[in-house]
């Protein structure tokens, strides 16, 4: 059996997509591995959102480079948005690749290899489909307690400045029942958490159902206690929806609601659909249905032409929000994009540190504020696993899915147990279990289970 090396970048679909490429080659009798010095094959699925997305796979080229001078059979493989990207048309290192392939061409990657090991030369495929969504395989995932399911792919939004509706293609939903059937064998293998992942997953429609009628039906499966879903676009967010996040127990209460800027002009300029004041009004009726939602955001610094006073609206959103986190990124034209044909990127490079560094701060002000107002409050929390620093403390989550760290105690990863906050940083909350309320759990289940 030939063995298969993969390296993941980029965000939660390119981590789904692992697993189907995963199941794919796995059912063409291909193994894995995870030593890259062993393997016959070494995939990079990559990413394209921003410039360093791709000077770090550049960076892995220049490594896997040396990997290739001492064994010339293995078969190198760019996958995902940044070979969709760039078509093969790589600034360096171009030699070093034997197969490219852009998301929707995975089914064909056994065949490529093939023909590259039998055959040599090269292998491309860009083809991106209106239909594919991969409904057919089921993902080799990690055993875990959260399972990703991609319930849509593609984008049709065409935010100026951004390179996914390239590199995905399309806007396409799965059947209800193709989702529902997967989440149910999810639940049979133990998940306890599903997130449904989509690049714009609240604009899900598929044989008449909306995202809203697709998350009661996920709601459904007995077995899966936590439901989450990233990213919704603010433009989809029907009152349905929100009721139907406020009334089932089972759905998170976070939502990760860009921002992106908050002033008109570049909102406009970046094709977003929203204003500063119809963001706001979003904000208000989502924490008027859904008390204590936990909100998070993405936003953009230094888009084309933002002035100061352009920017000084972003940060009057986001201290009037106060979101309880937030990633913040530098504008990074991106080739062929409608902002890189239309606008040209002349924020300089030293105000957009100046603007990141200012909401970096803000925001930090604010998640801490935030984390320590909880304190002395009690949470349920889904057990995940150790903690990736002391392997004596474990981690676990919050609904609104603030990170929790507690010490090691009689359970195991996918329990859900009640945790007294105690202290709290701007990104983490430190908690102590009280096992005599677990009774009193949310689900009323046996939550308690024996180590093993
Ligand atoms: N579909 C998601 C976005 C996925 S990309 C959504 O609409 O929310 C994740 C984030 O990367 C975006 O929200 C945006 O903040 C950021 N991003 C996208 N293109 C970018 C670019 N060209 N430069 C800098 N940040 C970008
Ligand atoms: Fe990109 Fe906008 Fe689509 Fe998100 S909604 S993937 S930012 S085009
Ligand atoms: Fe990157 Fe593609 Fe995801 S560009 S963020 S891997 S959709």
């Amino acid at each position: 059996m030939k063995k298969v090396y993969i390296e993941t970048y980029g965000c939660q679909m390119n981590e789904y997509d692992t697993e189907l490429i995963r199941s794919i080659l796995k059912a063409n009798n291909y193994e894995f591995t995870d030593s890259q010095q062993n393997a016959d094959v070494v995939f990079l699925n990559t990413c394209a959102i921003r410039e360093n997305a791709h000077s770090k796979i550049y960076g892995r080229l220049g490594e896997i480079k040396h990997l290739k001078e001492r064994n010339r059979n293995v078969v190198v493989g760019l996958l995902g948005c940044m070979s969709q990207n760039l078509r093969g048309n790589l600034k360096r290192q171009e030699e070093l690749v034997d197969i490219f392939a852009g998301p929707d061409s995975y089914k064909r990657l056994p065949a490529m290899i093939e023909s590259v090991l039998t055959k040599g030369g090269k292998k491309y495929d860009f083809a991106l489909s209106e239909f594919e969504d991969y409904g057919d395989v089921y993902p080799q995932r990690v055993p875990g307690v959260n399972a990703w399911i991609a319930v849509m792919r593609g984008c049709d939004n065409f935010c100026t400045f951004c390179v996914v509706p390239y590199t995905r293609g399309r806007e396409r939903s799965r059947s209800p029942e193709n989702v529902v059937a997967e989440v149910q064998r999810l639940a049979e293998e133990r998940f306890k958490q599903v997130t449904l992942l989509g690049q714009n997953v609240n604009s899900y429609r598929a044989d008449g159902y909306d995202f809203a009628d697709l998350m009661m039906m996920v709601s459904e499966v007995d077995g899966i206690e936590r439901i989450r879903f990233t990213s919704p676009h603010p433009k989809d967010f029907p009152d349905k929806f929100l009721e139907v996040m406020a009334d089932n127990p089972k759905i998170c209460n976070h939502i990760h609601l860009p921002l992106q800027a908050g002033n008109n002009r570049i909102l406009e300029q970046m094709a977003r659909t929203y204003t500063k004041q119809s963001f706001l009004q979003l904000v208000d009726k989502i924490r008027d249905k859904i008390p204590n939602v936990a909100l998070t955001t993405d936003v953009i610094v230094g888009f084309s032409s933002e002035t100061d006073a352009d920017f000084e609206d972003t940060f009057e959103v986001m201290e009037t929000v106060e979101f309880d986190l937030a990633f913040i990124f530098k504008y990074s034209e991106r080739e062929n994009t409608i902002a890189d044909r239309k606008f040209s990127d002349d924020v300089p490079p030293h105000k957009k540190t100046e603007r990141i560094v200012r909401l970096n701060e803000l925001q930090k002000r604010i998640s801490l504020r935030k984390n320590q107002a909880v304190i002395g409050q009690s949470f349920e929390v889904l057990v995940e696993g150790p903690s990736k620093k002391n392997p004596n403390e474990w981690m676990g989550r919050t609904d609104g899915n603030k990170i929790v760290i507690f010490e090691r105690g009689p359970f195991k990863a996918g329990d859900i147990i009640e945790t007294e906050i105690v202290d709290a940083t701007a990104n983490t909350l430190f908690g102590k279990h009280d096992l005599s309320a677990h009774t009193s759990a949310r689900h009323a289940l046996p939550i308690l289970h024996e180590t093993n």
